[in-house]
């Protein structure tokens, strides 16, 4: 099939490659002509496992191309995908500027019936609002059906998560849409489920807060445990091996960021509000969320009875493992409150530090976690890169000057940090913390 997907984001980008690897001729389009440029370079504009290599192989098998003209992509696509940003605005609304001008290229340039399909998290509505600006724009005699098909990848597995979904939603208008996009997915051979548009819509946002009132939940209950002396790790697992619940984003730390759940949860906050069935719990999500990143810099203050003049190792700066976003980042959000407390920073990470010198240019970037860690008087460990799994706490302590390792992600055993002679603090770990 001939697809056009106007965006070439993360979600954008992903999506064109991984269609063109199942065999379609795809065009991924935007307007930002630097972008681009350096993709027919055949360079990444974000950091993705997996991502270099399925480009560069469609790109040679002349099945995937990048261009500016977003009218042209679209004149040559049966299928549109708009896959464009959706920064939240400024009192937690979706905004859809990007979509509103996605959708009038598409109604200006419709020469044959299309199918559009929104990739972009969107607003419950907005399937209509796109059909409404092709419609009252398009050439009377030229049929278009608006199709929501929501995007479920992760950043750091974003090819797998795509080759792989777990289940893939087409809220269609139509049996006959609904029809094209079965045919287009049925090469991954994973379960589909056919909804109306609103429902899909719905579907991902209603999967993006539940996960992120999964980590509130359990960020609750870590505080909770702090309190009484007792540890969330073993709590989880506890709790995790109910098959009604599941282990799985249960874990403990410094609080969730990223492109989506912050501004999702806010979207979603915001539209129950405005259709006058407020969705209150999220109220307390987002809250907790805040402030969670900010506990770690309180028990830093604690253990080191001021952080005026100290001097501290960060390790990890992107919102999660397998990436270099700092979206949202909960490290970031530590840093910041570090440095307004008068300490200073030691930074390392081994994706995300190219992009965090153009927020932070004044903190002190590392080569690696033991060069972070020289002189310093504690250890952050933010984000939960794999290989700060494997840190040598021998090697660690003789760097620092200080003693106290703060594991913001419960990635260490604390018997282990503690036998290296290092005071351990991590989250929800009631006997261990002090
Ligand atoms: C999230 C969803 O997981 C995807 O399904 C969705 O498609 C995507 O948003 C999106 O809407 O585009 P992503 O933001 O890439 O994916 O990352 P996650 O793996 O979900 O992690 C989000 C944040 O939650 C990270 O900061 C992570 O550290 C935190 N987290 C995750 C926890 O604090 N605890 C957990 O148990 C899991």
């Amino acid at each position: 099939m001939n697809i056009a997907v106007i965006g070439v984001g993360y979600v954008g980008l992903v999506t064109g490659a991984v269609f063109a690897d199942l065999g379609n001729i795809v065009i991924c389009a935007d307007s930002d002509t630097a972008k681009i440029e350096m993709l027919r370079n055949l360079e990444m504009p974000f950091y993705e496992p997996g991502l270099e290599d399925i480009v560069t192989s469609n790109v040679a098998e002349n099945r995937l191309t990048f261009s500016d003209d977003t009218a042209d992509a679209v004149r040559r696509s049966e299928i549109v995908f708009i896959a464009v940003g959706t920064p939240a605005g400024e009192s937690g609304e979706t905004d859809l500027s990007q979509i509103e001008a996605a959708a009038e290229v598409i109604a200006r340039n419709i020469n044959d019936y299309k199918i559009v399909v929104n990739k972009s998290t969107v607003p419950v509505g907005t399937g209509d609002l796109v059909k409404n600006i092709i419609d009252r724009t398009k050439p009377r005699h030229i049929e278009v059906d608006v199709v929501s098909n929501p995007e479920f990848l992760s950043e750091g597995t974003a090819i797998q998560d795509a080759l792989s979904p777990n289940r893939i939603v087409i809220g269609a208008p139509n049996k006959r849409v609904a029809m094209k996009l079965i045919e287009l997915y049925s090469m991954l051979e994973k379960p589909m489920i056919i909804t109306s548009v609103r429902s899909a819509e719905i579907i991902k946002y209603a999967s993006n807060a539940f996960l992120a009132t999964k980590i509130s939940f359990i960020n609750s209950i870590a505080n909770l445990c702090e309190a009484v002396g007792a540890d969330v790790e073993e709590v989880v697992r506890g709790v995790g091996l109910d098959e009604r619940i599941g282990p799985r984003f249960l874990r403990a730390g410094v609080g969730y960021g990223g492109s989506c759940f912050p501004k999702d949860t806010e979207s979603l906050l915001h539209v129950s509000r405005k259709y006058g069935e407020e969705i209150a719990i999220l109220k307390d999500v987002i809250e907790l969320n805040r402030r969670q990143p900010l506990r770690l810099v309180k028990k830093a203050e604690k253990a080191l009875g001021t952080l005026d003049g100290k001097t501290f190792a960060v390790l990890g700066l992107a919102f999660k493992p397998g990436t270099d976003d700092l979206r949202d980042s909960s490290a970031i959000a530590i840093i910041r409150s570090l440095l307004s407390h008068g300490a200073s920073i030691r930074a390392y990470d081994p994706m995300a530090m190219e992009k965090c010198k153009k927020h932070l240019p004044s903190i002190t970037y590392c080569e690696n976690e033991y060069e972070a860690a020289t002189g310093v008087d504690g250890v952050m460990v933010l984000t939960e890169w794999n290989k700060f799994k494997q840190i040598n706490f021998a090697r660690l302590k003789d760097a620092m000057s200080g003693d106290c390792v703060f594991d913001g992600r419960n990635i260490y055993n604390p018997e282990v940090v503690r036998n290296s002679g290092l005071r351990y603090f991590g989250i929800g770990r009631g006997t261990d913390t002090f």
